[in-house]
């Protein structure tokens, strides 16, 4: 799980330089799929029940699952690369959002912000702890900065299988009630929105959308339950983590 994870990361570091202005989300499945390839790894999404590229792609109002195409990025989009890997028998799965050239203050602020949400989330994790103390840290931090919560998807356990039963909802749900003990490998994988979270879904039945079209952000890490903590699995081996290299910090 630690070497799956740390392929994933350095996919999404070899991807990121190409999320520029005029690129497209097909190219970008291209330098995933070789990327993946070159690590001695199958992509994960390919062939997923029908899914029918190696990689995610969702840009602006897309909040997952976005299949690439033909259409090149354009300045002032944001888009989230979701990259998962097969390796040696398990799967590592991270997501960044990428600005694409300039954006706004206000997706700066979600992409910015989703990403924190993740960071409290996976602090919220532990040893011992219920799986609701999660979403509630999301949640709180959503509420916070007057971002929606996408409920619709969530994360998952992870392992031998892409999706495994275990399910980490994004939000306060006290029916997750599973305590955390060390061995668990999991995603937390929020999905915030500038508007309303409600979502509906393409007749490609994958890609998710909010309804009312505004823009949504995720950031997604595979983690680990120690003995004494939480341990992140998608950095590289020299603990570089994509989301410093290419999110947007905070503005003032
Ligand atoms: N990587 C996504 C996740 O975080 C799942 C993508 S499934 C696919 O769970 F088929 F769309 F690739
Ligand atoms: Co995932
Ligand atoms: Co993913």
């Amino acid at each position: 799980m630690c070497r799956a994870g740390e392929a994933a990361a350095g996919i999404l570091l070899e991807v990121g330089p190409y999320v520029v202005p005029g690129v497209t989300t097909d190219h970008l499945d291209e330098v995933v799929h070789a990327a993946t390839v070159a690590r001695g790894g199958y992509p994960s999404p390919l062939n997923y029940r029908g899914y029918p590229k190696s990689v995610c792609t969702s840009v602006n109002e897309v909040i997952c699952h976005g299949i690439p195409d033909s259409r090149p990025l354009a300045d002032g989009d944001i888009v989230n690369v979701d990259v998962t890997i097969y390796l040696d028998g398990v799967h590592g799965d991270t997501s960044v959002t990428f600005p694409v050239g300039e954006v706004s203050d206000h997706d700066r602020h979600l992409i910015a912000e989703t990403r924190e949400a993740m960071e409290l989330g996976i602090s919220a994790a532990g040893p011992g702890q219920p799986v609701h103390a999660i979403g509630r840290a999301i949640e709180r931090h959503a509420n916070r900065h007057g971002l929606g919560v996408v409920r619709e998807f969530i994360g998952h356990g992870i392992g031998t299988e892409f999706h495994s039963g275990l399910q980490i909802p994004h939000y306060h749900d006290p029916r997750a009630q599973t305590i955390l003990v060390p061995g668990m490998t999991f995603t937390v994988e929020p999905m915030l929105t500038l508007g309303d979270p409600a979502c509906g879904l393409w007749d490609d039945d994958w890609t998710a959308v909010t309804l009312d079209g505004r823009r949504t952000a995720q950031f997604e890490h595979t983690v680990l339950v120690t003995e004494d903590g939480i341990r992140v699995l998608t950095t590289t081996a020299d603990g570089i983590v994509p989301a410093d290299v290419f999110a947007v910090a905070a503005s003032a």
